[in-house]
């Protein structure tokens, strides 16, 4: 038998529990910072999720600045007029609160802080030299799991491509989880991103580079996103489920973080660049397809990924069991209205060639379960367009 070799590092320290964002400046405050510019969006500030952050911040005598200028798909532009307002208010810390977009327009913010030039020189893996400046995270979706990954993704606008910048220096210093933030979410905005958190977990558990660490805390997310995420849909009161999700989404990120992910993000964060599709619907409505194309190289993981979404799956082999799988996204989709194809998501195939080339750029395409080619990719977004499984 051999060995397991993996390396696990996640040095964000996490604090969950209903309200806690109310104690958000006490805990910023422990960590010796003087003025922190909060990072956000015109949507977060104008639901008033901003109060109870900043009262604490007020109780605590903490100087604070707002930058609330974050876009969906945040461009290359947006981190540098936050990197400028960030120099100009002499700010030492950021606190991203939001989305995804939020929190990776924050660690773009905190790169420039402490390395020079543009955020485009770190794209890849390991580019950044110097420990950004400390990075606290308080998601109010669940989520991109961006609180607890290892990388920021940008869009750069001039060439529409979506670019990753990967880096251990990359962790939140803190992560703040309050489900009390989530209660208002719109039901589209709860099913993008529970879906979102739901690819990273199934993608990140049949990973290439899964290990036993990521696969734990993959295969827990995947349970409690499909043991709340349609709950939270019709019910987005209920305080539990909301905190399940919250919780969810920063374990897939935890995994993901560990693994990398595979050919659903490899493909959607081209759409994203183009198109400017919210990345959960990309993700959901592919997430079926590069199944289908990898079940022969995964049958045992989907077949054990269907039992954890609740499926029966006694006397299935193991690449029936694994269809049941699929089905079952596919059915969280319909429930949730998420189109079953990604037409209906505005993708079109006039840029076929670009979305190719674009995706195979992705390192996520090389620990996708199975071995994938430009071909491949070019028949699994065909398919997807046109809403065709092939074996089912
Ligand atoms: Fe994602």
């Amino acid at each position: 038998m051999s060995s397991t070799q993996f390396k696990y590092f996640m040095p964000a320290r996490v604090e969950c529990g209903n309200g806690i964002s109310n104690r958000t400046g006490e805990m910023v405050k422990e960590l010796g910072v003087t003025k922190i510019l909060i990072v956000t969006d015109k949507g977060v500030r104008g639901a008033n999720l901003l109060e109870g952050i900043e009262r604490s911040i007020h109780e605590v005598d903490l100087a604070y600045e707002i930058y609330d200028e974050v876009e969906p798909n945040p461009s290359v532009e947006i981190i540098n007029r936050g990197s400028i307002y960030f120099y100009q208010n002499h700010c030492d810390a950021v606190l991203a609160v939001g989305g995804g977009s939020s929190i990776d327009t924050a660690k773009g913010i905190a790169i420039l802080a402490t390395n020079p030039g543009n955020i485009l020189d770190y794209e890849g893996v390991g580019k950044i030299k110097n420990p950004p400046i400390p990075i606290i995270s308080i998601p109010t979706t669940a989520g991109t799991g961006s609180e607890t990954t290892n990388s920021t993704v940008i869009t750069n606008k001039q060439t529409s491509f979506k670019l990753g910048v990967l880096s251990s220096h990359l962790f939140s210093t803190l992560a703040i989880l309050d489900p009390a933030l989530t209660l208002g979410l719109p039901q589209g905005i709860t099913a993008s991103t529970g879906m979102d958190a739901l690819t990273h977990a199934i993608e990140s558990y049949t990973s290439k580079d899964a290990s036993p660490v990521s696969k734990g805390f993959a295969m827990q997310a995947i349970k409690m996103i499909g043991e709340n995420l349609i709950k939270t849909y019709f019910v987005g009161t209920d305080i539990e489920s909301r905190e399940q999700m919250l919780v969810a989404s920063m374990m897939a990120g935890v995994a993901f973080s560990q693994s990398r992910l595979g050919n659903v993000h490899a493909i959607s964060h081209t759409f994203g660049g183009v198109f400017n599709i919210p990345h959960g619907f990309a993700n959901a409505a592919l997430l079926p397809f590069v199944m289908t194309f990898n079940l022969p190289a995964c049958a045992e993981k989907y077949k054990e990924i269907a039992i954890a979404l609740g499926k029966d799956v006694s006397g299935l082999t193991n690449m029936e069991a694994g269809k049941k799988a699929i089905e079952t996204v596919i059915e969280m989709n319909q429930s949730m209205n998420i189109p079953l194809n990604i037409k209906d998501l505005g993708v079109s195939l006039d840029l076929l060639p670009k979305l190719v080339e674009d995706s195979m750029r992705s390192g996520n395409v090389f620990v996708n379960p199975r071995l994938t080619k430009a071909s491949d990719i070019e028949s699994i977004i065909k398919r997807a367009y046109y809403g065709d499984l092939g074996i089912f």
